[in-house]
């Protein structure tokens, strides 16, 4: 199933970023496997955190200790997140070495930075998530 763009939410700043987390949380619907596109700096690490806490998840590692993925468990509901970060791979054997498979069809949660180095591994049904910085600093989530 092909999603289309058709959500767009508003960060204006840090302090609101949980407004927005919680919108997004809110709009996730049958989504499993999320792919954040968005430059470096664009705010995909901050804006996964925001909304992994947003789902009850207490220890979200941001950086430097970030693997490829990290496990999270929501204190909340009991369920697992995960979060990726593929930026440093060198050569895709090193995605499949870790078993993304079992990650992304697992049904549990996954959220993806720098999906474009993976894009032929991602499922069919994972959803396209854009954060754009705005001149005034505010960001633009589409999905
Ligand atoms: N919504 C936001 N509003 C203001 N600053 C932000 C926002 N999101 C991220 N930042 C800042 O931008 C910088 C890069 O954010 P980060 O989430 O690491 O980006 P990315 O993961 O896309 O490379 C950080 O210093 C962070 O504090
Ligand atoms: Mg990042």
């Amino acid at each position: 199933m092909k999603y289309q763009n058709n959500m767009e939410i508003t960060i204006n700043n840090l302090e609101s970023i949980g407004l927005a987390a919680r919108r997004f949380v809110d709009n996730m619907g049958r989504g499993r496997v999320f792919a954040f596109y968005g430059k470096m700096g664009a705010g995909k690490t901050t804006f996964i955190k925001s909304v992994c806490e947003c789902l009850g998840v207490a220890d979200v590692i941001t950086s430097p200790t970030f693997a490829i993925v990290n496990e999270y468990t929501s204190e909340t509901s009991g369920d697992t997140v995960y979060h990726f970060d593929f930026y440093r791979i060198k050569k895709i054997e090193e995605v499949y070495d870790m078993g993304y498979e079992e990650y992304f069809y697992s049904g549990s949660l996954c959220f993806i930075e720098w999906p474009e180095l993976i894009e032929s591994l991602l499922p069919d049904d994972a959803v396209k998530v854009t954060i754009e910085e705005n001149g005034d600093g505010s960001r633009t989530v589409s999905f």
